[in-house]
């Protein structure tokens, strides 16, 4: 029995010496047993530095590297701004961009790819023919609005792509599930679902009118 005793206090003991005094405070130096990159050599941010002869450890971007967030302030502008297009759905001057990067092109494989990734991603909230009408609905998401109004009928292929990329309202970005790539094909099959469902007499071509009944 006595051992059992003996056991239960030494157990306390060091549960007590192991988790009893986290947190509290001393002027000493920490016992680091594993400091792994607790302390390095670098310079912090916007800070001075005695090496460089201007005194800053903030050094001037070299020729030809990409700056984070990407700014058309940068030599090579005019790579830099095409970038932009693509990642970003921005002209150079910051603008949204109207019509598709030039990178892109829009062909029959590219409309293809995006009534498949739009059947995956977007559908279920936006519908199949895009009227908001999708699945979720049933299930309490009414807030999803139809592609077949004005306003995003007008709206730069640019600002789309910025909703797909980073979301807007109650829609959450859809960035870790479509590709830049992708959404620029998603942008054009959207642009197809608006044609389809706002056609006039005029868009039948002269040698289908007389099935429909036109002149
Ligand atoms: C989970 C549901 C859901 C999914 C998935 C979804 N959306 Fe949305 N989407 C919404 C909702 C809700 C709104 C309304 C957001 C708001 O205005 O608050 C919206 C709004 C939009 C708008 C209009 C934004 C504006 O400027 O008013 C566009 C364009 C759009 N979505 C495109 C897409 C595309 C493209 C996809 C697929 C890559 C997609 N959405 C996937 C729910 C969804």
């Amino acid at each position: 029995m006595r051992y059992v005793y003996l056991a239960t206090f030494f157990l306390a003991a060091l549960t007590v010496s192991v988790l009893g005094f986290r947190g509290s405070l001393s002027t000493k130096p920490p016992l680091e047993l594993k400091p792994d990159m607790v302390h390095q050599a670098k310079y912090k941010p916007q800070s001075d530095s005695p090496f460089f002869a201007d005194g800053r450890t903030d050094r001037p971007l070299p020729a030809g590297v990409v700056p984070y967030g990407r700014t058309t302030a940068s030599p090579d502008a005019a790579f830099l701004a095409a970038d932009d297009e693509l990642y970003l759905g921005k002209t150079a001057s910051g603008e949204w961009l109207g019509g598709f990067p030039k990178a892109v092109k829009v062909d029959a494989r590219l409309m293809a790819r995006g009534q498949e990734r739009f059947t995956i991603y977007c559908a279920p909230c936006h519908g199949a023919l895009g009227d908001g009408n999708g699945i979720t609905k049933q299930y309490g998401m009414g807030a999803t609005p139809t592609y077949h109004d004005d306003r995003l009928r007008k709206m730069a292929e640019g600002e789309i792509y910025n909703t797909i990329a980073n979301g807007k309202g109650a829609m959450l970005s859809q960035a870790d599930k479509v590709t830049p790539e992708d959404r620029w094909a998603v942008i054009a099959y959207i642009r197809a679902l608006q044609r389809a469902q706002n056609g006039t007499a005029a868009d039948v071509p002269p040698s289908h009118k007389a099935e429909l009944g036109l002149k």
